[in-house]
């Protein structure tokens, strides 16, 4: 039997990765793997132990924590030690300290051997930041978007206005980029395009073009590679 298919989908925060990852893995019946979610999990759960100047706490917590991640109606249900924190990880105090975490090697490690445990026996599509270049860097498919700085702020205000919470267009566009800038300059699996990844710059298009772009790229390297994908229609949320 053929192995399983990895396709991995990497850039920088609100350049459209979450959006069309979760799309295309719904149209190839794969699993998604929001590799982010399970940063965002430890910063709550360092936040909610009041841990965020302990390392060495930080890096317990990471090593010794439960995270399982589910996909529901078009969300990434995420369970930590047994407790719903779906909502939890998306608010802007965790906005705000995951890069940090993010950045520490030894939650890294352990959040990337629980990444690789998913892609072992499943077809997926892996989301986040390094899953191209560490994760799974024999990954089948790898795709790099980028959107401009300004077009991604706008991105994350409507998601935020949609969530009814007040936050101005500049605290989330200086959020970004000092994510950015931390993400991609920090030392361990910095965010980065792989060598073999396609670029796609989602500034001026739509996510059905996004998603319709990065689906033909998959069928035409499927078929080169002999994998035998279907495309599922398309189920409106
Ligand atoms: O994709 P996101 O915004 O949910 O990711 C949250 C943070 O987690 C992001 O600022 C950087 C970090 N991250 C990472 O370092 N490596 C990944 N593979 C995914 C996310």
């Amino acid at each position: 039997m053929l192995k399983n298919m990895i396709i991995t989908i990497d850039g920088p925060a609100g350049s459209g990765k979450s959006t069309s990852a979760k799309l295309i893995a719904r149209r190839l019946g794969f699993t998604y793997l929001d590799t982010g979610a399970m940063y965002r999990a430890i910063t709550y759960l360092a936040l909610k132990n009041n841990a965020l100047n302990d390392l060495n706490e930080i890096i317990r917590l990471s090593e010794n924590s439960k995270i399982d991640l589910s996909f529901i109606d078009g969300i990434t249900k995420v369970t930590l030690n047994g407790e719903d924190v779906t909502s939890e990880i998306r608010s802007l105090e965790v906005n705000s300290n995951v890069s940090e975490v993010s950045a520490i090697p030894e939650v890294r490690k352990a959040l990337v051997h629980m990444q690789q445990a998913i892609g072992d026996n499943n077809n997926i599509v892996a989301e986040g930041r390094d899953t191209g270049t560490t994760v799974f860097p024999k990954a089948d498919v790898k795709i790099f978007l980028i959107a401009s700085l300004v077009e991604r702020a706008k991105r994350r205000l409507r998601e935020f206005q949609e969530k009814g919470e007040d936050v101005s267009f500049q605290e989330i566009e200086l959020n970004l980029s000092k994510r950015d800038k931390i993400d991609s300059q920090r030392v361990v699996s910095p965010l980065k395009k792989a060598s073999d990844a396609i670029e796609i710059d989602t500034s001026n298009i739509s996510i059905d073009e996004q998603v319709e772009l990065i689906l033909d790229k998959i069928s035409e390297i499927a078929k080169l590679k002999g994998f035998d994908i279907l495309l599922l229609k398309e189920v409106k949320s």
